[in-house]
């Protein structure tokens, strides 16, 4: 996720735009800049890497001015650079736009305007919104400048003419050197506040960045733009209408704001999996947006075509994403598809060949095993698609095509919205290599298209079950052993809620098909073990409801996810009601109770949840 910092005041701007991105930085981010306006003169500064970077060149050149903007940029498009660092400018150097975000129709927008003569210098979204911009300002103000007492509403009116035009998520600000002490802002899905401060004013990602001056917060809500000047703010609709906002004084104290307000990183980003989850669909359908995923990937339908099996290869909780997806790829191509975990498919002999397509997934690209079977596929004639999560890293860098998720960065070392994320991705793959190699219909293609983007919001409903899964924590802290149990789809979830719970609370669980029960493990089963079940809706439903009864009759006390609507399940002792999903897109809402259980127990537990012993958040050594 970016990190916007802007000022508008008295003071000279550009230290208090560095402070700002430093209490941002948690927010991830791989390059940097500031534009500072003054005198009718934009300046901007701009440096790949961290912060120190910035400031190294700040020093040597420093920028006066009391009105400015900042932003660390988290990158999506674009590799992470000085020439893709924001801020961005038009072709004129009056106008600088920082942007966080995805702008999906960002290709046919650049395409149209290079046609009308604009230059650009990066492979950013955000510099085409500058253009934009630039070309709205010139069919408003015509050949001559106007006084600088109209310009604010020409940038104003340009700016939201602009974003009229475009689709997909921003927090967006906008100076223009023509409109001293003038910034505007808009917001739609990323975050925007605007501080209130005596005679200056902020505008920000998150509220840490002007925690140290002011707690007088407005909280903008989607499709909203705002003026803000020293004197103060004005707030109006994307269709211009002005309208009121009213302040909060923010609680909070610096640590817990970039908490967002949680105790913890990961239960900040086990609530923001539906975003997550949303941002990685965002503009990806290939059945309605055709070659859009083509375009991004460069895998196009011929070369999907050519290939005559998948291997899935990754480590931990991306193995398990890997799994559930044999479950959506397979049967929706028609191919065979191998999952693996990196670490034993880099030390056999494989059947990998020139007609295999490798997918490789990783939340930090820097995994030594995975890394490791990238190249040794690479070495076997196979291709290789990534699915990650930072840009610019070892593993993407490695492979031939990339598909990233947009879940931002992820600071608890236990996976949880990355893992939404690559379910998301393998679910539009999945989708778009299906229609490509025939396999799928457009019409079935559109009615999964329809399921998919019903999710954010079914996993924005079972986050409203925490209450009740911290009383089942609280039931079960002391449980020193766990048992999951799921199958089909359902399987890898079990494997994942166990990985969850023993990674973060140091307690004995295991994941397990729960078909293997009567195989071994169900001599495992006593009063001294807590079965969870992952039974919601689904053709092995009734083996579920077997499985309980059995595990209840030995003495194991037993949670059961049932599916809203669902009967009692017969042996569970607590049953957790999950909104109705398709059965193969249950997984993607049923980790979520798991997540949350093994957090509170945790967290009960005194474990320190973020930074768990033993574990890195990226395994770069063997
Ligand atoms: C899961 O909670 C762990 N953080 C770990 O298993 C992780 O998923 C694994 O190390 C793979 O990391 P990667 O996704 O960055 O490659």
């Amino acid at each position: 996720m970016c990190g916007i910092v802007g000022y508008s005041g008295k003071r000279q701007a550009v230290p208090l735009i560095l402070e700002g991105l430093r209490r941002l930085e948690y927010r991830g981010y791989d390059s940097a800049g500031v534009a500072v306006a003054d005198r009718g003169v934009l300046q901007r500064c701009r440096a790949a890497g961290k912060l120190a970077n910035l400031e190294a060149l700040l020093k040597k050149s420093p920028l006066n001015g009391v009105v400015a903007l900042g932003h660390t940029r988290w990158a999506t498009h674009g590799k992470p650079s000085q020439e893709n660092a924001h801020p961005h400018v038009d072709c004129t150097g009056e106008i600088v736009v920082v942007h966080n975000g995805i702008i999906e129709n960002y290709i046919e927008i650049k395409e149209r305007l290079a046609r009308a003569g604009h230059q650009f210098s990066s492979e950013t979204d955000t510099e085409a919104v500058a253009h934009l911009i630039e070309e709205k300002l010139k069919g408003l103000r015509g050949p001559t400048a106007s006084g600088a007492g109209f310009n604010e509403p020409l940038i104003f009116e340009a700016v939201r003419l602009a974003l009229n035009e475009v689709k997909g998520a921003y927090a967006l600000a906008v100076l223009w050197s023509k409109a001293p002490g003038v910034l505007i802002a808009a917001k739609t899905a990323s975050p925007l506040i605007i501080g209130l401060g005596e005679g200056e004013n902020f505008l920000a990602s998150d509220v840490p960045a002007f925690l140290s001056t002011t707690r007088k917060a407005v909280f903008m809500e989607d499709g909203e733009m705002a003026v803000l000047k020293a004197e103060g703010c004005r707030f109006f609709s994307l269709a211009g209408k002005k309208i009121e906002k009213v302040p909060v004084t923010v609680q909070w104290d610096r640590t817990m704001a970039e908490k967002g307000g949680y105790r913890h990183f990961m239960l900040k980003e086990i609530h923001e999996q539906p975003t997550a989850c949303e941002d990685t669909l965002r503009g990806r359908f290939f059945p309605l947006r055709d070659g859009v995923l083509e375009r991004e990937t460069g895998l196009d339908k011929t070369t999907l075509k050519g290939f005559r099996q998948f291997h899935v290869i990754a480590c931990g909780t991306a193995y398990h994403a890997a799994l559930v997806g044999k479950y959506w790829l397979e049967p929706m191509t028609g191919l065979p598809v191998h999952v693996e975990t990196a670490s034993e498919f880099r030390y056999r002999e494989s059947t990998v060949g020139p007609n295999d397509l490798v997918i490789t997934i990783s939340q930090s690209g820097e995994t030594a095993d995975t890394l490791a079977a990238v190249r040794q596929a690479k070495e076997k004639g196979a291709k290789v698609l990534s699915i990650c999560n930072t840009l610019g890293s070892a593993i993407p860098r490695a492979a031939d095509y990339n598909l990233y998720t947009h879940c931002g960065p992820e600071l608890g070392v236990a996976s949880t919205k990355a893992f939404i994320g690559q379910l998301a991705a393998l679910a539009v793959f999945s989708l778009h290599a299906a229609v490509a190699r025939g396999t799928l219909s457009e019409t079935d293609a559109r009615q999964l298209v329809d399921e998919l983007v019903r999710l954010p919001s079914d996993l924005r409903q079972v986050l409203k079950l925490d209450a009740q899964i911290l009383e089942l924590a609280k039931k079960f802290q002391k449980k020193e052993h766990f048992l999951f149990i799921g199958r089909h789809v359902n399987y890898p979830i079990a494997l994942e809620g166990a990985l969850k719970l023993k990674e973060i609370s140091y307690v004995h669980a295991e994941g397990y098909a729960a078909g293997e029960m009567k195989h071994g493990p169900i001599a495992l089963i006593d009063e001294n073990v807590c079965v969870v079940a992952i039974a919601t809706r689904s053709r092995t439903y009734d083996k579920m409801a077997s499985n309980c009864q059995e595990a209840k009759a030995r003495g194991a006390q037993v949670i059961a996810l049932v599916t809203e609507g669902d009967g009692s399940m017969p042996g569970a002792d607590f049953q957790i009601r999950m909104p109705v999903v398709p059965e193969l897109l249950s997984p993607i809402v049923n980790i979520v109770p798991l997540q949350l259980l093994a957090y509170h127990i945790a967290d009960l537990r005194g474990c320190d949840v973020d930074q768990p012993r033993n574990l890195a958040k990226s395994v770069t050594v063997e």
